[in-house]
């Protein structure tokens, strides 16, 4: 069994190139089967989920090969298979986002439920409520969920929630569909864009992505495309909070500033120097940080995929601290760890209220989800003596070559097979 030891780090110095978003490229890779030439993706991260989607793809019969490193050339003109294995689908959620492209290009796709980070339910009604409403008949049958059309026909969908991953399925199942599809209270995050540009790159006509409506009308065939993916938010921002709990001065290279304005925000009302440069930030620390709240929200509000990291660095902030999670239901496990290492957290229904203390002590602990795992490693470098990470085939679904990053950094991290 392989864990990562974190031990008390001097402040992190220096600068850190950020890997393209997972999830960009998850749903962008899944929007491959819609093309029907060559597809050049650039910055896809080293990542296990990117593996396991790649997989995927081939299982479907598309082709895949790396053209160097973090460049993959995809080919999905001979796809054979409309049915997705449940090895796979079991052991990522985003494997799902393959439903709305097979629809799209042959009229059938079946899948078992997907699995996932340990979240909350994280149910798929609404990835459902988009493909009914385009006209696709849905089976559910032993846990396998099937989805088939003769033809998909543009509509009208409103999500009860701006759902991230409902957004680009039925963004990806449109594309083809006969006249017009409006997706109402479409998720805007950042990766909605990318993947709108993407596709729009191999043909589709989709307008509105970062907006909350989304118009695309549909086309006859979707082709080939070159496309780089956006660098990744939550790696950057991750990399922010090391700077700040360590009390460190990093530069945080290849951004898009924008993209990072709540995490930026936060940083500096907690008491850090945040210098944004053109496609950098650059975090300082200074002494005697302070207690901040916050809440989380769908983007363009504080992302969910910062709570766990911001948690970390609230355990050692002076005063009292809080956290609302209002997008997972469930999303506090990594509350019981960071106690373990001394953290003074208790739960109040969906909010988290940190008292911060003056001290943390290492301690053997689990990453419960990918970002939970983060959250372990940034308080592993300022907790006294060592600390020990299970799990973390968690943290290699979304951080590529994190030991590396932060050793580069001055942090002493490495990785030990028990
Ligand atoms: N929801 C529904 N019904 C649905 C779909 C979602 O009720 O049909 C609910 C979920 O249960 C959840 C909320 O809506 O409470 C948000 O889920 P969403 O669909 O927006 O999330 P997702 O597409 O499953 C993506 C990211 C997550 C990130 C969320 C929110 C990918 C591959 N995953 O998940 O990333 O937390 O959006 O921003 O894009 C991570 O990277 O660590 C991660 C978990």
């Amino acid at each position: 069994m392989e864990k990562i030891l974190v031990e008390k780090s001097p402040p992190l110095k220096g600068t850190v190139r950020i890997s393209g978003a997972k999830n960009a490229a998850l749903p962008i890779l899944a929007a491959t089967l819609l093309g029907t030439e060559d597809i050049v993706l650039e910055d896809v991260p080293n990542l296990k989920d990117v593996q396991l989607m790649c997989e995927v793809l081939e299982s479907l019969g598309s082709k895949v090969e790396y053209l160097e490193d973090n460049v993959l050339k995809i080919n999905s003109s001979n796809i054979n298979s409309y049915e997705t294995k449940y090895e796979l689908m079991s052991k990522m959620r985003a494997s799902f986002l393959v439903m709305g492209p097979l629809l799209a290009r042959l009229g059938k796709t079946k899948n078992s439920m997907p699995g996932g980070c340990a979240i909350g339910s994280r149910p798929i009604d609404l990835h459902l409520k988009g493909f009914k409403a385009l006209g696709a008949e849905i089976s559910v049958d032993h846990g396998d969920i099937g989805a088939y059309a003769d033809k998909l026909v543009g509509d009208i969908i409103y999500l009860d929630f701006p759902s991230v991953g409902a957004t680009e399925n039925i963004m990806m199942a449109a594309t083809m569909a006969e006249g017009e599809t409006v997706i109402d209270n479409a998720a805007m995050e950042p990766e909605i864009v990318d993947l709108s540009n993407f596709l729009n790159k191999l043909g589709a006509d989709i307008k509105g992505a970062g907006t909350s409506t989304i118009k695309i009308k549909g086309v006859k065939k979707l082709g080939g495309a070159h496309h780089q993916i956006i660098p990744d938010r939550i790696e950057a921002g991750t990399f922010m909070v090391a700077a700040a709990i360590s009390g460190g001065n990093v530069l945080v290279d290849n951004v898009i500033n924008s993209h990072l304005k709540p995490v930026i925000a936060k940083l500096r009302e907690a008491g850090c120097t945040v210098e944004e440069g053109e496609d950098s930030i650059r975090v300082i620390a200074n002494n005697n940080l302070k207690a901040i709240d916050i809440k989380t929200l769908p983007y363009p509000g504080f992302p969910t995929d910062m709570q766990a990291q911001f948690m970390a660095l609230m355990t050692i902030l002076e005063g009292t601290s809080s956290v609302m999670e209002t997008v997972f239901e469930n999303r506090f496990m990594h509350v019981e760890e960071l106690r373990k290492m001394g953290a003074q957290i208790r739960i109040e229904g969906r909010s988290a209220i940190i008292q911060g203390v003056d001290e943390i002590k290492g301690a053997k602990a689990e990453a419960s989800d990918l970002r939970a795992g983060a959250a372990l490693v940034l308080a592993g470098l300022v907790a006294d003596g060592t600390t020990e990470i299970g799990n973390i085939y968690h943290i290699d679904r979304g951080y590529d070559g994190i030991e590396e990053k932060f050793s580069n950094l001055g942090a002493i991290i490495y990785r030990k097979t028990f």
